[in-house]
């Protein structure tokens, strides 16, 4: 093995999904983080005092004086100094000191203000190197699609704070559409929904619950059986209690809005589509990832919709599709397969 090769074991090269929901790291072809981008500081310590799943847990159950923080939102950094505490925990965590190139994806539509916060943020955290990818085009190379080629792929990524959906084509995006609606709102709406119609105030942890085992957006087999219980305080004298509900209650009255709105933002990406992509796209049909994408139905909604077919991919989970298109173009610029550069959204000023 020669000097340079050997140095190469000990590269800290990391490729991270900073998510709204949660944060993704991979290193050396494996994915070695998967946590909450949460984290609880002590006021009066000044401190941070747990980050990602610990934080989380503590979700609305905290004494005074510790508050939860979620450094993102809609995708993007919106607590430079939180979100840089918590991926200097990270990146220190994995790589030491010695990070020296780091991909960090963010959403198609950043601007030039939250690119230099990212950037900021991982360089303040230890990267000597950082570089950026759209999310929709590191979900796309996750999801094996051939990026590179002339025909074009839909990609439609639905994460906690964003729903991305982009179509692709010879390495770039040709067009996308952002909307602020995905797994976050969807929760919001459960949470809204209990306390406006049934008076029960519940958390989001348990919002968030309902929605996992018990949403939907389409009907679904053996729902009629399915009683969901739901526990919480009554809103009018905060008493606990507990009411029964049903999974086509749950959709038709909390999830399908919201779905809708991801589907009518799918609906104008493909009008703007130029023909000869939206043949492509006519033939391959339309992709899913992101952890939103895991909604029980929600793949066959989208289908009805659009007469296309839709497609989670089943070698990976939704959840780690961005990670994994984002590792395999690290891995691939350190082998010096230097056309994955065209799909970076800007080269490091360190090159
Ligand atoms: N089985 C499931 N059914 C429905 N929703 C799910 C399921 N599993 C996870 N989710 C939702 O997926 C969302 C998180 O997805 P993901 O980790 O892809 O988001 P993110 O990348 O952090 O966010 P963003 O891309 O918007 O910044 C959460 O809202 C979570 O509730
Ligand atoms: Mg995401």
């Amino acid at each position: 093995m020669n000097f340079f090769k050997f140095l190469n074991i000990f590269h800290n090269d990391l490729a991270i999904d900073l998510g709204t929901a949660n944060t993704v790291i991979w290193k050396n072809g494996e994915i070695v983080l998967n946590e909450p981008s949460i984290v609880a500081y002590d006021d009066k310590q000044m401190k941070l005092i747990a980050i990602g799943t610990d934080a989380k847990l503590m979700l609305g159950r905290t004494p005074k004086g510790i508050e939860i923080m979620k450094p993102m939102k809609d995708g993007v950094i919106a607590n430079p100094q939180i979100a840089e505490a918590m991926l200097r925990s990270y990146i220190s965590k994995l790589a030491g000191n010695f990070a020296r190139r780091i991909i960090v994806c963010v959403p198609a539509g950043v601007t030039e203000a939250e690119k230099i916060i990212v950037r900021d943020s991982c360089e303040h955290a230890g990267a000597k190197e950082v570089h950026l990818i759209a999310e929709p085009m590191a979900g796309a190379i996750g999801l094996n699609l051939d990026v590179l080629g002339p025909q074009g792929n839909m990609i439609v990524d639905i994460g906690g704070g964003t729903t991305e959906i982009a179509v692709i084509a010879l390495g770039g995006i040709v067009c996308n559409q952002s909307i602020k609606v995905a797994g976050n709102v969807l929760t919001d709406a459960v949470l809204q929904y209990f306390r406006d119609v049934h008076q029960l105030r519940i958390g989001e942890n348990t919002a968030e619950d309902i929605k996992i085992q018990a949403g939907s957006a389409y009907p679904f087999k053996g729902e009629k059986d399915l009683q969901v219980n739901v526990k919480g305080n009554d809103i009018v004298n905060g008493i606990p209690k507990m009411i029964t509900v049903s999974p086509a209650e749950i959709r038709e009255n909390a999830l399908s809005p919201q779905v809708q709105n991801i589907i009518n933002a799918i609906l104008k990406l493909l009008e703007e589509t130029p023909p000869e992509l939206a043949k492509d796209i006519y033939d391959r049909g339309i992709m899913l990832s992101g952890g939103g994408s895991l909604l029980r139905g929600l793949a066959k909604r989208i289908s009805n919709a659009t007469h296309l077919s839709v497609g989670i991919y089943k070698e990976i989970s939704p959840l780690f599709a961005v990670v994994t298109g984002t590792g395999i173009v690290l891995d691939a610029i350190n082998k010096n397969h230097n056309e994955y550069r065209s799909v970076l959204i800007k080269h490091s000023t360190y090159l």
